[in-house]
């Protein structure tokens, strides 16, 4: 358990290629330990009570990497998604969501995002939700879109709009907001994560690339966390 309430917790999973780079391997091995990496983060979070987590695993603006790269994260998504829905038990309580642009992957991803959803539905305890395909950008330009298209259709009027109805029309909604933000390897950047939801979340930045955040590094996350007074904007009663 944390001191502080943690309920929500995002990673930004940075830095696979160089810690590939660094010992004389592909990104391609990177990635592929990023992603072992994630189970053993995952389990940790759980451990440790939280029971929201967010994952950053692919931007909008990564579509732009070499093909090779792109196809090889595609390669890892599908395998990640297959072992998911094979080893899914209904008794691990965590519920799935992807969130994005997801029509963007191929047919067969997208089927398997779906399936896992499928299977997770109603489940309450944990939530993990994995942005694939995301930037808070795009996710804003399409929560405007479907607002606009429902204010055509007599469904919405400007002066109902209220912040509740802005996130409600997010792919995060239902969620609370981030508490705490981590980004591994040390760029201090949000490179799209949830802008409009980490409007007051902290914020950690390890040095430690994403295949080697350990369990010790989420204790240190959580530590410094703790230390932070959280003032909304208010005045801290003495
Ligand atoms: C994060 O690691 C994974 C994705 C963005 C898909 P990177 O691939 O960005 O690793 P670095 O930042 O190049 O080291
Ligand atoms: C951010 O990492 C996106 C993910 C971790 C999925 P990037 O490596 O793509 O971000 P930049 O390019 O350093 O900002
Ligand atoms: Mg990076």
């Amino acid at each position: 358990m944390t001191d502080k309430p943690l309920n929500h917790i995002g990673f930004i999973m940075d830095g696979n290629g160089r810690w590939a780079q660094r010992r004389g391997l592909t990104r391609s091995d990177g990635h592929k330990e990023g992603a072992k990496n994630l189970k053993r983060v995952l389990e940790a979070c759980q451990k440790r009570g939280i029971h929201y987590m967010t994952l950053y695993a692919f931007s909008t603006e990564n579509w732009h990497r070499p093909e090779p790269e792109v196809h090889l994260l595609m390669t890892l998504f599908r395998q990640y998604l297959a072992e998911a829905i094979k080893e899914f038990k209904p008794e691990n309580d965590v519920q799935f969501r992807f969130i994005g642009d997801r029509k963007r992957f191929t047919k067969d991803i997208q089927e398997r995002m779906a399936t896992l959803e499928g299977l997770c539905s109603g489940k309450e305890n944990y939530h993990l939700t994995v942005c694939l395909s995301y930037s808070g950008r795009d996710e804003i330009k399409r929560a405007v879109q479907k607002m606009m298209q429902d204010a055509i259709d007599g469904k919405i009027k400007p002066e109902d709009v209220t912040e509740n109805t802005v996130s409600n029309y997010l792919d995060t909604a239902g969620l609370p907001d981030p508490d705490l933000i981590v980004r591994t390897s040390g760029e201090q950047r949000l490179s799209g994560f949830l802008l409009w939801q980490a409007s007051y979340a902290e914020f950690y930045f390890p040095k430690v690339h994403w295949p080697e955040f350990s369990e010790a590094d989420l204790d240190d996350a959580i530590e410094a966390y703790n230390t932070r007074d959280r003032r909304f904007g208010k005045v801290k009663v003495a």
